[in-house]
């Protein structure tokens, strides 16, 4: 069984038609990577299989159960999703506690002390940033809460975006390596859009290379290291990022 199926699926805003025909199979425990330039639709896709952006078409399937349009608890205790930037998807006047408690508290979830603190731990944050507000942590501390938000449900699948671009160079392998060590340690399954090649290598064994809405390509990340893309725009993505 797949962890997340896509079928056919189609993603607009309004009348404008953004992800077109999409086909993809990402296998539980797999680290599936979509590439491509901007505006080509890589968020729109994990968006979609969140559930923020309900005008799509075709079909979602998370662990072989087909995701309804709007909100869909089973998809969200299962499916979390994980964003670029730390600043914007904390609240500013939520204590770390209260960021992390909210998704048990909205699942009717108890023992929500016990949750947040074992999760400050898998996500190597010190118990004392607990009743701390976000401005008071670095933007790495930040993206580390905002993965422990994501992990509070235990789900199975993390949908990143961008996880590491709003960061220091310096900060960026913490947080990949915190991300590897953490897929290994509960089986997670991530779909991870990044315009990185080496996070790519590092942490994918398959990507999607998507232009205008559409998969152009799917290769093995040994593929890729080895500059064996099949498709002239996949090589020029491939070129135009070499040494970036
Ligand atoms: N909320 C939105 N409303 C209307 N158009 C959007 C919205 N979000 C993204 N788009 C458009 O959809 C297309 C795909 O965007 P996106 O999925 O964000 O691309 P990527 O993540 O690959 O950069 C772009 O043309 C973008 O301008
Ligand atoms: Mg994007």
């Amino acid at each position: 069984m797949s962890a997340l199926s896509l079928k056919n699926l189609d993603v607009s805003y309004g009348e404008t038609k953004v992800v077109h025909g999409v086909n993809l199979e990402v296998a539980e425990g797999e680290s599936f990577a979509l590439v491509g330039e901007s505006g080509s639709g890589k968020s729109t896709i994990l968006r979609a299989i969140a559930g923020l952006a309900p005008e799509w078409t075709g079909e979602i399937s998370v662990l072989g159960k087909p995701r309804s349009h709007g909100v869909d608890r089973s998809v969200s205790r299962t499916v979390q999703m994980v964003f670029q930037d730390p600043y914007g998807s904390l609240h500013p006047r939520k204590t770390i506690d209260a960021a992390l408690s909210e998704p048990l508290a909205i699942h009717g979830i108890g023992n929500r002390g016990e949750r947040v603190e074992a999760v400050l731990a898998q996500v190597g944050l010190d118990q004392r940033f607990r009743f701390r507000f976000p401005h008071q942590l670095s933007g790495g501390q930040r993206q580390r809460v905002a993965i422990a938000r994501a992990l509070m449900l235990e789900p199975k699948v993390l949908l990143l975006d961008e996880p590491t671009s709003a960061l220091d160079v310096s900060v960026q392998a913490e947080i990949l390596n915190l991300l590897k060590r953490l897929r290994r340690e509960q089986n997670l399954t991530f779909l991870m859009v990044t315009h990185n090649l080496p996070v790519v290598s590092f942490l994918c064994e398959r990507l999607a290379v998507m232009r205008h809405g559409r998969i152009v390509e799917i290769a093995d990340v040994a593929q890729l290291k080895q500059g064996e893309l099949n498709e002239p725009y996949s090589r020029e993505l491939l070129a135009a990022t070499a040494g970036a």
